[in-house]
């Protein structure tokens, strides 16, 4: 029986495998119930006693080297999986990327969160309009090149039904089912026919203000932009206004804010003229309120748009119009924090 013992303690000691199935082969096979190690436990106990000490420690033997090997082969095992970049479940996960909002979307919300404070609402209107609602009902005299092909994107003619080259529309859509008091901010999408560049794209964004009420003067006009330039730039930011042509509103003007790069005193950026154009605006038309069945005897108003665009790339000093569009990560994640 010693021999017999010591071969097999022999045989376990060579044994080798790298597989988990043939490592539970071998367990069962000496280390189970019926297995080998049990066998000759029971046939110890027929042996004579003179021999049970010795007899007995070599079985002991036998049990702990078969143990020792299978944890032994185990862990290898293990090892190799690792190693064999089998997934290891205990290690930490990778984290998830965090999003960040589109640098127009940043500009818009500030923009009507602007207004907001001084107590704008927020409009909205379709995409795709109207003749009436884009040109007519804003004073566009029939012959104005803006109905022209080369800036609308007509959808059917006759009635022409086109995409909105501009979000002056909203005011229409505002006046159309609201009487004055009427102070409100239209964000949207708007459509030109363009040839797209690093400083010109067939779309866009815009931002439309409105303000209707009794004795609403240019003063209003003049205080209000004022007070979001210096909220959208900065305290120390001056406003100055140059007179201009819209058909939609008399008088007209557009809208200049110092540059918040140089303080004023000139750069690339301005051009070297310490202004930076933001805006068109001016006093609504009388035609347009009249139109639009408002008493524009009793009720004054002004008007003003702007390109979100424009004012991001004044913000975050961006020089190509078409990284808006484009969704090249790289561009993207540098907004990532900016709320
Ligand atoms: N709709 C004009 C444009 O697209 C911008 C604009 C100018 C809007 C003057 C106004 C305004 O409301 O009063 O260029």
């Amino acid at each position: 029986m010693q021999n017999k013992i010591k071969q097999i303690i022999k045989d376990a000691e060579n044994f080798s495998a790298n597989e988990i199935d043939k490592i539970e082969a071998f367990r069962i096979k000496y280390l189970s119930k019926k297995g080998v190690v049990s066998a000759l436990f029971e046939e110890f106990r027929t042996i004579p006693s003179e021999e049970k000490k010795e007899v007995g420690q070599l079985l002991n033997q036998l049990k702990i080297s078969l143990q020792n090997k299978i944890s032994s082969l185990k862990e290898h095992l293990t090892k190799e999986a690792i190693a064999g970049n089998i997934q290891d479940l205990s290690l930490p996960g990778t984290s998830l990327n965090q999003g960040s909002r589109h640098p127009i979307s940043i500009v818009r919300k500030e923009i009507l969160d602007i207004f907001s404070r001084i107590g704008f609402t927020v409009s909205d209107g379709p995409e795709i309009e109207d003749d009436h609602h884009v040109f007519s009902a804003l004073n566009f005299p029939p012959e104005h090149p803006a109905r022209d092909m080369q800036d609308t994107f007509f959808i059917e003619k006759d009635p022409d039904i086109l995409l909105r080259t501009h979000t002056s529309s909203i005011q229409v859509r505002v006046m159309e089912k609201s009487q004055p008091p009427i102070r409100t901010v239209s964000p949207g999408r708007v459509f030109r026919n363009e040839a797209i560049s690093a400083r010109a794209h067939c779309i866009f964004h815009q931002v439309e203000g409105l303000y209707i009420d009794e004795k609403v003067s240019f003063a209003d006009l003049k205080q209000t932009l004022l007070y979001f330039a210096k909220e959208l730039f900065g305290e120390d930011t001056k406003i100055r206004l140059r007179p201009s042509y819209f058909p939609f509103t008399e008088p007209s003007a557009e809208m200049d804010v110092s540059c918040n790069l140089c303080g004023g005193k000139g750069c690339n950026v301005c051009k070297y003229t310490g202004w930076l154009e933001v805006l068109g605006c001016g006093m609504v038309d009388p035609n347009v309120l009249e139109v639009n069945n408002i008493d524009s005897k009793k009720y004054t108003g002004f008007a003003f748009g702007m390109g979100i665009e424009r004012i991001a790339m004044l913000k975050f000093q961006i020089r190509d119009l078409r990284l808006y569009f484009e969704n090249d990560l790289r561009f993207l994640e540098q907004f990532s924090g900016v709320i």
